[in-house]
Parts: C-alpha cells; sequence; structure tokens
C-alpha cells in the first residue's frame, strides 16, 4: 500500500465513521424526545389526579325523604341529612363542604372567624360573595370552586353556608 492509497483508506473510513455518528446521534434525539413527551404526559396525569384529589367535596350534601332513604342503603359518602327539603342549615353545609378549605384557612382560603380575612369581602356586599360562592372563582388569594366543588348543593344551600361563614367571621 503507497502512502497515497493509506491516506485514501484513511480518509474514507473517518467519513464513514462521521456519516454513522450522525446517524446514532439523529436516533438519539429522537428516542429522548419521545420519552420527554411520555414523561411529560405520565406527570400531566400525576399532577390532574392529585389537584383532582384536592378538591373533591369532602361529602354530599343530600336533601329530603328519597335521600334519607337512599342514604340508609349506601353509608359512605358522609352525607348531612335534613328532613325537608329546602330547609337550610348554614352550618350543616359549611360542615360538609366548606370546612375543609374555610376551617384552616388553606391555599388563600378566609378562614371562618377571622375578621381581617373577611372585612373587605363583607365590603363587597352579600350579593357578590353568594354569587362567587355558586359560581367560583379565580381571585388573587387562590382558586374557589364553584359550590365549593359540590355540584350537589342548591343555591339556597350555598348561601345559607355564606351567610353562616360572614355571620362567625365579622
Ligand atoms: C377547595 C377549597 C375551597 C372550598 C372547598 C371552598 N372554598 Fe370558598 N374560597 C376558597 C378560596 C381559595 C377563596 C379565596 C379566593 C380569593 O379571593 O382569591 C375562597 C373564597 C370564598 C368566599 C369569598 C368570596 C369573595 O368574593 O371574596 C366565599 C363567600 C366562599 N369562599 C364561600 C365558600 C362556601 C360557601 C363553600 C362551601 C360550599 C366554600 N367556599 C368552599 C377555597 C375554597
Amino acid at each position: 500500500m503507497t502512502d497515497n492509497q493509506f491516506a485514501k483508506a484513511f480518509f474514507y473510513m473517518v467519513a464513514l465513521l462521521a456519516a454513522l455518528t450522525v446517524v446514532l446521534v439523529g436516533i438519539g434525539i429522537l428516542m429522548a424526545s419521545d420519552v420527554d413527551t411520555r414523561m411529560e404526559a405520565e406527570k400531566q396525569q400525576h399532577r390532574d389526579r392529585i389537584i383532582a384529589e384536592r378538591i373533591a367535596p369532602a361529602g354530599m350534601l343530600a336533601v329530603g325523604e328519597q335521600a334519607l332513604a337512599e342514604d340508609a342503603e349506601a353509608a359512605p359518602p358522609p352525607t348531612v341529612q335534613m328532613a325537608e327539603a329546602g330547609e337550610v342549615s348554614g352550618e350543616a353545609v359549611y360542615n360538609v363542604s366548606c370546612v375543609a378549605c374555610h376551617g384552616p384557612g388553606i391555599a388563600g382560603a378566609p378562614a371562618l372567624g377571622k375578621p381581617e380575612a373577611w372585612t373587605e369581602r363583607i365590603s363587597r356586599g352579600m350579593e357578590a360573595l353568594v354569587e362567587n360562592a355558586i359560581n367560583g372563582y379565580q381571585g388573587t388569594a387562590g382558586f374557589m370552586p364553584a359550590k365549593g366543588g359540590n355540584p350537589s348543593l342548591s343555591d339556597a344551600q350555598v348561601r345559607a353556608a355564606v351567610e353562616y361563614m360572614v355571620e362567625n367571621s365579622r
């Protein structure tokens, strides 16, 4: 093999290895991005599940005789029972659907019995507070889910719970 032949063979070998490197790096990048998207999807699922658990209603509120009968068969979830449809106890509703956040005052929720957390809110008027409690809203302090995350509550029940909270937080 002359020097010239050797140089040629050497050059082709280097060129071949360089091409192989490019191909392998390309495959590597493709595989890595696939793993990334799968991991991202899994993380998102995990986050969704945690959020769902955190905003799940602490219990359900049943109203009327049918609810009482149904409740006798199926014990969980914990249920506030009321003799008459339409009868509303703000305290009972609060203890089932609102206390989880508003008791300790977590995640920005104004705590029951803490006037400093309520003065500005109360000054906006009862109607504004009831409306936000029924429809839910994103404030600067945190996220208030519609009806505290318990869609089985009637508007009147949510109103009673708001009145109970305000009465005890002045
Ligand atoms: C998952 C937690 C959570 C639950 C459960 C919850 N709240 Fe709230 N609530 C919040 C947070 C957080 C805020 C404060 C939002 C803000 O102002 O940024 C809030 C604010 C409020 C306010 C003040 C509204 C205003 O306009 O300032 C009222 C009234 C209220 N909640 C009523 C209720 C009632 C009634 C229930 C039960 C039926 C309930 N909340 C259940 C988290 C919760």
